[in-house]
């Protein structure tokens, strides 16, 4: 079972979304394996925005990512990293298609609701970043055997 990082951003949580958007994980078949509120803060999101130091939008970001709690969630599924990309569509929702999170909720790039792993490997240094391992829960739902075939439970 492969699991992402994602983060309801504070756009969502000062806009009412929380439950909406993780009714969309758990509708899809995904299982939530960990999740907490967190005021992310800026030493934390600098690491978490390396890649995107030189950006002129740099300081702004970490300034709106701090500004008040995010939710943060460990999905877990069989490829859920591509699946939960998916979900949420492209960064500018202006351009995400209907049906997707940010596509039905946003209409920004910086204000776009949610952030998801896109890798094997950054999923692992995003979840290792924000959670202990205490935090993330390996338990069994009672659905497990109608969400997946028999073949599939197989696959990674
Ligand atoms: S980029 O610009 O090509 O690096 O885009 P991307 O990798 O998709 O975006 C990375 C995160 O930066 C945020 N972002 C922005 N914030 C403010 N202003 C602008 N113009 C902007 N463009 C991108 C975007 O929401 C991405 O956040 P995460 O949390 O990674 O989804």
């Amino acid at each position: 079972m492969e699991k992402s990082l994602v983060i309801i951003k504070p756009d969502a949580v000062n806009r009412d979304l929380i439950g909406r958007i993780l009714s969309r994980f758990e509708e899809k078949g995904l299982k939530i394996a960990a999740m907490k509120m967190e005021t992310l803060q800026p030493y934390k999101l600098k690491d978490h925005y390396a890649h995107l130091k030189e950006k002129p939008f740099y300081e702004e970001l970490i300034k709106y990512m701090s500004s008040i709690p995010s939710i943060l969630i460990v999905v877990e599924g069989k490829q859920a990293i591509e699946v939960v990309r998916k979900m949420i569509g492209p960064t500018q929702g202006r351009e995400a298609g209907p049906g997707t999170i940010r596509g039905d909720f946003s209409v920004s790039n910086q204000s776009n609701l949610i952030h998801a792993s896109d890798s094997t490997e950054t999923a692992q240094k995003e979840i290792e970043r924000f959670f202990r391992p205490e935090e993330i829960h390996e338990y069994k739902k009672m659905n497990f055997d109608w969400i997946y075939s028999k073949g599939e439970k197989e696959l990674k």
